[in-house]
């Protein structure tokens, strides 16, 4: 079965899920190590006062036994501790008795660049928490949780995958912003070693590595450019200095740049797997945005909300998570197998077959 991914919940509702379809027997999964990466997503500078008050952690429902996945759906929950807050605004069934905690009135006041206008019209929608509750990218903690197990699988074949923020100006940048009540996007890099060659295909665009990792990251909250390689700057280049020559020694074929960024025609081909995702600035200003009400159609200011100034390195950890899912994926393809035996030995006999070796 090909491994998959399907999420579901609400910013401040009860939980966030995560069923990850797919995984062989026997995959012994670290609670610490998911709870770890959950934390990396909640730090960075620039996030708001919200990570404090949530320490994520990752609970199991199905899927598992004594920390050994069974090869049946993994369902993972992230419990949203702010949901306290929000008992009455965010409660799935009607709420009882007066109205109390957060969520009471309905937002009326659409913010640019968030899902609240489009979504409130796409839906027939009056209050546009309706909308923002899912579009949030509190949803990433669901990735996070299901890209850990992914690692851990990508792990047993030898392929680490990891993710960072690009320019070292960053804080100077989010200080700024903050004192003039503004925020800051930036650009995060994730790069995937030991990835054999021969994951993804040239056959359909569906199959594309490089399509499937653009669709993942762009599929991210306030991700507005991927670039594989060198991206955009080959646009520009002569093709003598665009391509990566093809060498070969005794462990196998090699290249002395990586100009593609490890993906030649949707398929890797050895070398390290390098993305790079563009972040807009987040759209939740504390000096709001002129918008227009829901209800009057008067102008007025967009919603103001607890916000983050900046989630770059938010977004590092969450594009790290969507990489590894996707070379896990690409890797269950090729490789198969029911347990992790058969899906390690499967991955072994290929290695030996080809004339290749990780670097
Ligand atoms: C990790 C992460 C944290 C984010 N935190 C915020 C935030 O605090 N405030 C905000 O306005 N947008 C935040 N965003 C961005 C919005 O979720 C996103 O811009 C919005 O849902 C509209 O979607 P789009 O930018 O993909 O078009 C965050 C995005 C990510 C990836």
């Amino acid at each position: 079965m090909a491994l998959r991914l399907t999420t579901a919940g609400e910013s401040h509702g009860p939980a966030l899920l995560a069923l990850v379809e797919g995984l062989p027997a026997g995959l012994v999964l670290d609670r610490s190590s998911i709870d770890e990466d959950l934390r990396r997503r909640q730090q960075g500078y620039g996030r708001s006062p919200r990570q404090q008050i949530e320490a994520d952690e990752v609970e199991v429902l199905a899927g598992l036994r004594h920390g050994r996945t069974l090869g049946t759906p993994l369902a993972l929950v992230v419990r949203n501790r702010d949901h306290e807050n929000w008992r009455w605004g965010m409660s799935p069934w009607p709420p009882e008795g007066e109205p109390e905690g957060k969520g009471k009135a309905p937002v009326t006041l659409p913010r640019p660049g968030h899902a609240d206008l489009a979504g409130v019209m796409k839906y027939g929608l009056s209050d546009a928490r309706d909308a923002l509750e899912r579009a949030s990218a509190r949803h990433t903690a669901a990735i996070v949780a299901a890209g850990a197990v992914a690692k851990t699988l990508l792990r047993e074949i030898g392929i680490a995958v990891e993710g960072r923020v690009l320019g070292d100006d960053l804080e100077r940048r989010i200080d700024e912003a903050r004192a003039e009540r503004d925020t800051v996007g930036g650009v995060v890099e994730v790069i995937a070693r030991g990835v054999p060659p021969g994951l993804g295909s040239y056959a359909t665009k569906d199959e594309r590595l490089d399509a499937r990792l653009a669709a993942t990251l762009m599929g991210t909250q306030a991700v507005k450019g991927v670039e594989i390689g060198d991206g955009f700057a080959l646009a520009g280049k002569r093709g003598s200095e665009a391509h990566d020559e093809i060498l070969r020694d005794e462990e196998g074929y090699r290249r002395e740049t990586n100009r593609a960024g490890g993906i030649e025609a949707g398929v890797s081909n050895g070398e390290e797997i390098v993305v790079r995702a563009a972040m807009k600035p987040l759209p939740t200003l504390m000096r709001p945005l002129r918008s227009a009400d829901l209800e009057t159609g008067e102008a007025t200011e967009a919603l103001v909300e607890r916000s983050d100034v900046a989630a770059v390195e938010a977004l590092a950890v969450v594009a790290e998570a969507c990489v590894a899912f996707e070379l896990a994926r690409a890797a269950r393809e090729k490789f198969g197998g029911d347990s992790l035996a058969d899906f390690v030995a499967a991955h072994r006999a290929y290695i030996e077959r080809i004339p290749w070796s990780p670097r």
